[in-house]
This record gives C-alpha cells, structure tokens and sequence, in this order.
C-alpha cells in the first residue's frame, strides 16, 4: 500500500476502542467481550466490525453470512480484531408491485443508521461492510461517509443466471436455453396476461430463473451500485465483478478485511477517497455500463453523507461526453456474470481512463490512486460482444438523462437508451398509486399513444418511493414498449427499460406539476433537449393548483411515517437528516 504523505505522523490505531475497553474503569466493558472471543491480546488491537447483510430474506444475501467470516478472518490476520455483526435487510425482488414496496428506500436509512448505531456504540476503529442487494450496498456507503472511519464496503457477487431445460419446460416454450433472472419473470406476468404465454411456461420460469445466492444478474441497482462503488475507490479492485459463489469472492472478503487494519495504519479514511472527481468517476462507470437510474439517486444520497456537492445536473455534464458501452440486461443482451467471464469492467476502466474519461490521481481504499490500480489491467479477449470500442458505442451519450421542464421545474430522470426513440407525445393516462395502473396495463385499458403517469409515489406521498418494475415490465410483456410511456414521481428498477421517466420532482404530494395532470392532456418528452412538457396554459395550471388539496399522510406512526416526515426530495436524493442540520 502506497503511504499517504500524513501517514508519517504517529497514528493511533485505536481511536474509538481505546476510550471504551483501555483501563481499569473500563473493566466491565471487557468482561463482556470474552464470552464472545477476546484474549487479553484482543484489547490491544484495532477493533473491526463486520457489517453483514446475511439473510434469508433474499437470495441477494444468504450467503453474506459466509463472506463475514472470510472478512472477519482477513481483519484478524491483518493485525486487528474483527466483530461481525448484521443488519437488516429486505428485497425489492420481492416485494416490487406491492404496498410491502414502500419500505424498501426507506430501509437503505434504516440500513445506514444501523450500521452508523453499532459502529458508534461498539466503539470500532473502522469496518468492513458487506451488501448484495439495492439498498443496503447505498445504504452501508452512506453510515461510510457519514461516519468517516476507515472502511472498505464488499460487494456480495452476482446472481448466476437461470436456464430452463426443454426437460422441464412446457413444449414448444420459447424460454428454453435462455438466460434467466427476475426481470424476465416480471416480463413474463405481461406476457402472459397478454395471452402469449400459458400458465404452464409462467409456472416454468418463476421457478428457475433464481438458481442460487447472489445479486440479480444484469446491470440492475445491485451490479450498477457495485460497479459505482468500485468506481468510487471505496471497495478493493475488480470486487465488483465476481459471481457470488466463486473463490474469488471469498478472498476478496479476506483482503478487504486486511485492507481496514491497513487504512487505519496508513490514516487513510473515506473522505480522503470520496470526492468530487471520485463521485465522477463513479457517474463515468455507471453511464459506460448503461447502468441503473437509482444509481442517481444513491449517488446524490452518498455524496450528501460525504459533504461532496453533486447535483443531477452533473449527470448531465458527464453525460454529454461518455457514451455508454457496454450491451447488458435489462436493455442490452448479456448477464453481469458474462461480463465476469471476460474480465468485469476494469478493462473498461482503463479504457475509459485511457481516454481522459476517468480521473486517474483519485484514492482508492488501497492507498494506491485509480490509475495505479489499473496500471496493470489488459484488455477484454479479442471477439468479445459485450463491451464495445469507445468508436462504436451502443448510445454515444448518456442513457441516464435529465429532464426538466413545467412538468418537473426541479428535475426527473430518464432512462433512455435510444432504443424506443429519443422523443415520444402522447396523451395522459393518470393514476394515483402503481397497483392501479399494473391493473390498467394488464386489462388493455391502457393503449398506444398513452403516456401513463403513475403519482402519490414519491419519496414524501408514497411513502417511500416505490419502484414501477412491474409495470414497465407488464408494459414490454404486452409488446407496448414503443407504443407507451410512462412518467412517475416514483422511481424504476434498474430491471426496467422502455420510454420511461421516473423521480419527477416536486413530487405530487407537496403539489408538483404531476399532481394537476389530468387524463387526456398532451405529454412531450424530448430526451435530446432534456425536456418533458406538459401541453397545458400556465393559467389553466395556475386555476387547477388552486384547486388542488394536499392529502392526508398515508401512514400517521411507525417508520413509514418518520421517513415521510423528513425525507428531501428525489432531486437531492430523498436524504432523511438535511432537515436536521444546523
Ligand atoms: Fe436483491 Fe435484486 S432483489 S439484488
């Protein structure tokens, strides 16, 4: 590990745990830690937590149990004492399309004040945090940066992707030797309410497309968000591109249990790694990827924890000269453990830092600057079809695009891959709430030409800001992809595509535009200017918000309603402690 040039003062190596096990008054706090392990020698090391997300929620995290024990095994051997303890988490996989949904932003807070109560409390010098699913891998980088001791986050690995067998399937089923995974269930609910598929072949994909432990498998809000985070210097490099059940993963947890021993050695802490230029390289990366548009979101909510000022408006200026590269679900063909199979996405970070894209003088966890730790990468095998030459990009700008407009005065964000077009009009099919626009979709309510604007999801009205995975994909599985577009003051998967922008701000519940929509008006989205319009008199908007009442909460207690109460807008992130800073 390269010194940084303050390493040479005397660092204590036990900042936190010094204060709460060092002396005879502390003696009680000892005396509750070697019934879990310690040795007096323990109590003169650094003291590492390990932030696992194991559950059996999810498939995303059953086995982050397993890489714990390597990372705790890595801190250990690197001289420091290693606690492993969980946190919760919970998955969109499952609960997308669903009330159950609501929960599922708020828990990257939830996640990150978890993980932020036992560091602070167990008084540890630093941690390794372990993630495999949407929001707990954003979450764990926001208890990072807020808290600013050294860490270094681990990504949990990707899903393998799952194949239907002609043994298995139905006859004649157009999935067999496919690679499968959630998104392709979701897509095909639409197919089969469109009466393309029977009940049989749904039956027969629902129950193979998760064949095991890891992350959903194409470039979803899990791989993007790893692939970020990797970009951003806070994980080893290359952890973002490992297949959850692999050697590799397992000696990634070891080293970066090793590497936290070694930041605290060298004085080396997040905020030293997470700046301005690393926030931009990690836009860089996930644009380069065709990456999810939570990653906008994460993004904004990270930086905010790290004092860095990103706005959305940088996802334009970046957006402008990174094409994007790289041919992976949902929109592209191939699974994120493809990509691992010719080399994951360091060779296209060298390129891209070979093309004055990236930043190369940024830190990284390992001491070492982005351009040394890609000094050494070579190039993707000759053939491969997934990563195209920066000269033959699949979009020659950013697919991640923000609109602004009467219809979203402060921002929304697009995902559009050119693939449905660049521009679409249409007229206004409003629904409050996403279940009732799924019902729409499914019974052909729903038709060419709509643009259909789901509202009362934002991160304040939803609560929570649910994700419109499902009917996006109900959208595609009805073959209605070019046909219809959708806008929503929620957000979207990073499994869904088509001509859809979500995170329209300010959202209907504090009275934002999208809240005087109303069934019929005319909707002009151009994704080369960034504009979404509403076709509609400031006048006759300025009567109907006079007329506009503000709802009541949805939820009155518990989390749902503390989130509500101070969570920012999209636009900043939907941060829930901006309100309380002095
Ligand atoms: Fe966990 Fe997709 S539901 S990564």
């Amino acid at each position: 590990m390269k010194k940084k040039s303050s390493a040479t003062k005397q660092i204590n190596l036990r900042p936190h745990s010094s204060s709460l096990l060092d002396g005879p008054h502390r003696a009680a706090a000892r005396s509750m830690l070697y019934p879990v392990g310690f040795t007096e020698a323990d109590f003169k090391k650094p003291l590492i937590g390990i932030a696992s997300t194991w559950s059996n929620v999810t498939p995303c995290n059953m086995h982050i149990d397993k890489l714990a024990l390597e990372a705790e095994k890595g801190a250990n051997a690197g001289g420091g004492k290693a606690i492993v303890f969980n946190t919760i988490t919970v998955s969109d996989g499952i609960s997308n399309g669903n009330e159950a949904m609501k929960y599922s932003l708020v828990s990257r807070e939830v996640i990150a004040d978890s993980i932020e109560t036992v560091v602070g409390c167990g008084g540890m010098d630093g941690y390794v945090a372990i993630g495999g699913c949407d929001k707990n891998m954003p979450g764990a980088m926001i208890c990072i940066a807020r808290m600013n001791r050294p860490a270094v986050f681990v990504y949990g690995g990707t899903i393998l992707p799952g194949c239907l067998t002609a043994a298995s399937a139905p006859k004649d089923s157009p999935n067999v030797g496919k690679d499968l995974d959630v998104v392709s269930v979701f897509e095909a609910i639409g197919q089969h309410a469109a009466g393309k598929i029977s009940d049989a072949e749904l039956h027969a994909v629902e129950s193979c497309a998760i064949p095991g432990p890891g992350s959903c498998g194409g470039m979803y809000t899990a791989n993007t968000m790893a692939s970020a985070i990797e970009a951003l210097g806070m994980s080893l490099p290359n952890s973002s591109a490992q297949n959850a059940i692999s050697p590799a993963k397992m000696d990634d947890c070891r080293r970066a249990g090793a590497a936290v021993v070694e930041m605290l050695r060298q004085g080396l802490k997040p905020l030293d790694i997470l700046t301005k230029k690393a926030f931009e390289n990690a836009i860089t990366v996930v644009i380069a990827l065709g990456g999810s548009t939570n990653a906008v979101l994460h993004l904004l909510g990270i930086a905010h924890a790290a004092k860095v000022k990103l706005t959305i408006d940088d996802f334009t200026r970046i957006g402008k000269r990174v094409p994007v590269l790289a041919d992976l679900k949902p929109s592209g063909k191939y699974s994120m453990s493809a990509l691992v199979a010719i080399g994951g996405i360091r060779p296209l970070m060298k390129t891209l830092l070979d093309t004055g894209l990236l930043h190369g003088d940024c830190l990284t966890v390992t001491g070492q600057t982005m351009a040394e730790t890609l000094a050494d990468v070579k190039s993707y095998p000759n053939g491969q079809q997934i990563i195209r030459p920066l000269d033959n990009p699949i979009k020659k700008d950013s697919h991640l695009v923000i609109f602004y407009g009467n219809l979203a005065p402060t921002g929304a964000v697009g995902k559009i891959t050119g693939k449905e077009g660049t521009s679409f009009t249409g007229k206004a099919i409003v629904f409050e709430g996403e279940e009732k626009a799924l019902k729409a979709i499914l019974d052909g309510t729903v038709k060419k030409g709509h643009v259909i604007v789901i509202r009362s999801e934002g991160p304040k009205g939803g609560p929570g800001m649910r994700e419109m995975l499902a009917p996006t994909s109900a959208i595609m599985g009805k073959g209605l992809g070019k046909d219809v577009a959708l806008i929503t003051d929620g957000r979207f998967s990073g499994g869904s595509h088509g001509f859809v922008v979500g995170h329209v701000t300010p959202e209907s519940y504090v009275g934002g535009p999208i809240a005087l929509v109303k069934n019929g008006d005319k909707i002009i989205f151009d994704a080369v200017k960034r504009t979404l319009t509403l076709d509609v008199t400031a006048k006759e908007l300025a009567k109907r918000k006079k007329a506009w009442k503000k709802p009541a909460p949805r939820y009155p207690r518990g989390v749902l309603a503390k989130y509500a109460a101070h969570v920012t807008s999209a636009s900043e992130g939907a941060v829930t402690d901006k309100d309380l800073e002095l």
